[in-house]
């Protein structure tokens, strides 16, 4: 008996009592527009002999929830129109529904639906109507980025457009990266030798927009030099210092000198007093030494005097 029931209010539903009134040709679902358009939605209809007499009216309107919510223009049986928006326009006759949408911006996509009122009965149908926005990159001024060698880079690109299609990055024409999700070019590591001009290309049905970012990697060589067996609080303490070291390398490079000065100082000093010590203990040979070659050079000088 419910079954009965329920399917005797599916077929009054769904239209099937009127079976020969239908729209017989819909728009594309889903319909794709360029924001700035003009948009024509089209339905043609036929209205079956049965169904003329009831006709009470035609509705276009936004769709929710399998209905219209919000009527934007209606056409009663004796042609009589009623809109309630200035932006839309009826171009519709006896057999064709249309309505023309002025100048579609963003704020217009949505779902629209078209129903022929029968009183007893409706036929209806809704699309969905997507804005097209070409992609559009907001471009800063100073289009650069600085990093240092090994720091993790972001290099930002932010695309306004309906629908986001793809952010493409690439360098020298080289595709690195393309992603309807990633905008950002991420670089784990960089290095000196990334140093270059990067494009990043957005684009959908639409159109694309470029831009250029130009990275500079400032390369890090004392951290480079650096050998594996230095402690790493040695390291730490070394990457700390980076920032200022560029302002601050004349005063490093004074205080280097002066450290080698001081280092050679006391080296010297220390291999001296280290020798010192040698040679008192060596002594009796060195003066042994030192008085045989007096004596040959007392016996050469004897020998010489005696030339
Ligand atoms: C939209 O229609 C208006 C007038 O109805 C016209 O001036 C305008 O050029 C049209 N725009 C486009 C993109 O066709
Ligand atoms: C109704 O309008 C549509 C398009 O606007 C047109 O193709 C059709 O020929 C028209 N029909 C009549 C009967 O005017
Ligand atoms: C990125 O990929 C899309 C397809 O997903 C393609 O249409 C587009 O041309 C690609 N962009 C570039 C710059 O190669
Ligand atoms: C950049 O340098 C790294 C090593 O530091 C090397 O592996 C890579 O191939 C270089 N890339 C280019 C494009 O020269």
């Amino acid at each position: 008996m419910l079954l009965i029931w329920l399917f005797s209010c599916f077929v009054r539903f769904s239209g099937v009592e009127g079976y020969q009134s239908r729209f017989t040709s819909i728009p594309s679902k889903p319909t794709f527009t360029h924001s700035g358009n003009n948009l024509t939605l089209i339905w043609r209809y036929h209205l079956s002999h049965a169904d003329k007499p009831h006709f009470r009216w035609l509705v276009f309107g936004l769709w929710t929830n399998g209905d219209i919510s919000t009527p934007l223009m209606s056409v009663s049986k004796n042609g009589k129109l009623v809109s309630y928006s200035d932006r839309i326009a009826w171009l519709g006759n006896k057999t064709t529904a249309a309505f023309r949408l002025h100048g579609v911006t963003i704020q217009d996509g949505g779902v629209y639906g078209c129903k022929l009122d029968f009183g007893a009965h409706v036929v209806r149908d809704s699309v969905r109507l997507a804005i097209i926005v070409s992609p559009r990159i907001e471009k800063n001024k100073i289009a650069e980025v600085k990093a240092l060698e090994g720091e993790y880079v972001v290099i930002p690109c932010h695309v306004t457009g309906h629908p986001r299609r793809w952010i493409a990055w690439s360098r020298d024409g080289q595709i690195l990266q393309n992603s309807t999700k990633e905008s950002a070019l991420k670089i784990p590591a960089a290095r000196a030798n990334m140093t270059g001009l990067y494009t990043c290309v957005a684009g959908n049905e639409a159109g694309i927009d470029k831009y250029n970012v130009l990275l500079l990697v400032t390369s890090c060589k004392h951290q480079s030099s650096e050998t594996q067996e230095e402690s790493d609080e040695h390291r730490s303490h070394d990457l700390g210092h980076f920032h200022v070291r560029a302002t601050f390398t004349p005063t490093l490079v004074v205080a280097f000198i002066l450290f080698v000065i001081f280092g050679a100082y006391f080296f010297f000093r220390y291999a001296g007093a280290r020798s010192n010590k040698f040679r008192t203990y060596n002594k009796m040979s060195q003066d042994e030494q030192a008085r045989s070659l007096m004596g040959e050079w007392s016996s050469f000088a004897d020998s010489g005097e005696k030339i």
